[in-house]
């Protein structure tokens, strides 16, 4: 899995029970995961279709510093399911709690709003760079170095 965003909670995210709205954390998720999904596909044009079950394990209060992670579950032909993780981080111990987790499923579209394909170079990519670095997304320095390794093969 791999880091996508980090995210402090303030006093506008908190609902009705001091604790961060439900709908708030679901929004974190798509925005990191629709993000993640751009960026592995080199297009702004993925589109959430589905969301499986949020469970919401742990309260999330002002201040805390919450850390969305992600990976790839399953390329299709248009569609990409990524599994998400949402986790409390304490700047003290450096531990980490689970708050919610879920699946999440997008659709690469075109200009008109209708599925296309996923290249096969970018699922091939996003295979090479789990192998090689662990993450599908690369620094600027990383993606000189899989430049060079590509130079010389
Ligand atoms: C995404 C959208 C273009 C797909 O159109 P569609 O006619 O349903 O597409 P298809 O039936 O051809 O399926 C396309 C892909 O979605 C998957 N899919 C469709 N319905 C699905 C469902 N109910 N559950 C899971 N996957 C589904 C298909 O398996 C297919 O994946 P694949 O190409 O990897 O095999 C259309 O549903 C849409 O515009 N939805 C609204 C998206 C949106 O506004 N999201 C919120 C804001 S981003």
């Amino acid at each position: 899995m791999e880091l996508i965003t980090t995210y402090i909670c303030k006093k506008f995210d908190i609902g009705v029970h001091d604790n961060m709205f439900g709908g708030t954390l679901m929004s974190l998720i798509d925005d990191a995961a629709g993000s993640y999904a751009s960026q592995l596909c080199d297009t702004p044009r993925m589109v959430t279709i589905k969301f499986d079950e949020l469970v919401f394990k742990k309260p999330v209060k002002v201040g805390n510093i919450l850390k969305v992670y992600g990976k790839v579950v399953k390329f299709g032909n248009s569609s990409l399911e990524l599994y998400m993780e949402i986790r409390k981080h304490n700047v003290y111990t450096g531990e980490q709690e689970i708050v919610t987790h879920t699946n999440v499923k997008f659709v690469r579209i075109d200009e008109e709003g209708n599925p296309i394909p996923i290249s096969e170079r970018v699922k091939q990519r996003y295979a090479e760079r789990i192998k090689k670095f662990g993450k599908g997304l690369l620094t600027i320095e990383e993606k000189g170095f899989e430049k060079e390794i590509v130079d010389l093969n």
